[in-house]
């Protein structure tokens, strides 16, 4: 009696023990990769620092505060979410071919500079951010 009594205590913990892990597998792996896309985006660059000057020819971009911050072909600042509209991975890259366009790596979506989807991966547009340029001050905001 009291060794069944063991196994099934011994049985009940195996099996919380084996549950316990897998659940918490299952929920790294969903929410793995995912990230939110950027809300109350508000930040200022120096096109004169050293940050800044990764944005001096027309095709460069940089990465900040979840952001791709470009200068496009045509000499204008634009700034697109570097999260991912179709599995929130932060994959979100500036491609200056093709007259510019956005890529995410992961899955291969692709966004015109309006954050209009271009292939169909994904249907939802990509986020787009303002940009305003006061002298050498980039301002990227929300
Ligand atoms: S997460 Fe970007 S294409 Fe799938």
């Amino acid at each position: 009696m009291e060794r069944k009594a063991f196994l099934r205590t011994l049985g009940a913990g195996a099996a919380f023990a084996l549950t316990f892990p897998s659940i918490q597998g299952c929920s790294k792996d969903g929410n793995g990769g995912e990230n939110p896309v950027p809300e109350g985006v508000d930040f200022t660059i120096d096109l004169n620092s050293a940050e800044g000057a990764n944005l001096q020819n027309n095709g460069d971009f940089i990465l900040k505060n979840d952001v791709v911050v470009v200068k496009n072909l045509e000499g204008n600042f634009v700034a697109a979410s570097q999260i991912c509209s179709h599995q929130q991975t932060d994959q979100v890259r500036f491609i200056a071919e093709n007259g510019g366009f956005f890529r995410c790596f992961t899955h291969g979506s692709e966004f015109d500079q309006n954050g209009t989807p271009l292939n169909t991966i994904t249907s939802n547009p990509l986020k787009i951010f303002n940009t305003e340029l006061n002298g050498n001050i980039l301002r990227v905001f929300d």
